[in-house]
């Protein structure tokens, strides 16, 4: 049996990785992104479609899907898309926090509903994977909105499997750590505040040195897990990615938001 998988977020870094993975394991690919005309590298390889979606747009996010289960059986959604925003809370315009909730969250809701439907009607036992990060298990400075939204990201993932697992449909998070991607080149949005300078400048030199921890995984090792969580056939609800990701989760679960906290704190001091 041929499977399908429906990504988010298709034209860089763990989207295309994953679009990448699955298209080598056979499966048909439904890539969606924002402006398929650019896209030179996956759209030429035998069962990749290309699709145009803009999660923030919600008349294509519904043409889009009605084309694409107009000609093909949906297995898999993999909701990816997304970008991140950093500074201090305080210099967030109204503007900058709603853009950041409608893509990164809204837009992962947006995209789900019709497919939950359509997993329920045709009873398929459908899977949804939505990218979050480790910033939804612990919250990373500088990053509220963003690790807001992938905490919410979580929330409502576990909510809706209470729902729907009685349809056969399961939803599942993947929580990677930092990822070597293009993320910070073209998908960081910085707000400039020079009063968080200092501690901006800290965390980007703990990045640099190794000190905060964070180790970059390839988004092809990321994706490997993505194909494990759509394909393991466990009732497991979320998939941390990455050991740094993996450190995190253990801290959490070992000494608490708490101590956690202060220790984190800590190094930022
Ligand atoms: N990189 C990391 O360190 C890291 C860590 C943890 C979690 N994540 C999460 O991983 C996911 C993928 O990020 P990445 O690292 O692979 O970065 P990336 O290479 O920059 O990919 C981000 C993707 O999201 C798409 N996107 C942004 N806004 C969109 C919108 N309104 N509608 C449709 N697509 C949109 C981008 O499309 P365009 O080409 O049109 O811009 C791009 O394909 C994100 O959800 C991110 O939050 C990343």
């Amino acid at each position: 049996m041929q499977n399908t998988i429906f990504i988010t977020g298709a034209s860089s870094g763990l989207g295309k990785a994953a679009a990448k993975l699955f298209q080598s394991k056979g499966w048909t690919v439904i890539a969606t992104m924002r402006d398929p005309k650019k896209e030179q590298e996956i759209s030429s390889l035998e069962r990749v479609h290309l699709y145009p979606l803009d999660v923030t747009n919600p008349d294509q996010v519904r043409s889009t899907i009605d084309e694409v289960l107009k000609h093909f059986k949906v297995d898999v959604v993999f909701n990816n898309a997304g970008y991140g925003m950093v500074g201090g809370f305080e210099a967030y315009s109204q503007n900058d926090i709603q853009r950041q909730i409608e893509t990164n969250f809204i837009g992962v809701l947006r995209v789900a509903q019709p497919f939950i439907t359509y997993f329920r009607k045709q009873k398929k036992q459908g899977i949804l994977l939505t990218t979050t990060s480790a910033a939804g298990i612990a919250a990373n400075p500088l990053a509220s909105v963003y690790s807001a939204t992938k905490f919410a990201l979580e929330g409502w993932s576990e909510a809706v499997n209470y729902e729907v697992n009685q349809f056969g449909i399961r939803l599942k998070t993947i929580a990677p750590g930092g990822m070597a991607t293009d993320y910070a080149g073209r998908s960081l949005a910085y707000i400039e505040n020079a009063a968080y300078t200092p501690l901006w400048e800290k965390m980007i030199a703990g990045f640099e040195d190794g000190s905060t921890g964070v180790h970059f995984s390839t988004a092809e090792d990321v994706a490997e897990v993505v194909f494990e969580a759509a394909t393991d056939n466990r009732p497991q609800l979320r998939y941390v990615a990455g050991p740094d990701a993996q450190k995190i989760a253990d801290d959490r679960k070992e000494l608490g938001q708490q101590k956690q906290f202060e220790l984190i704190s800590k190094s930022y001091q």
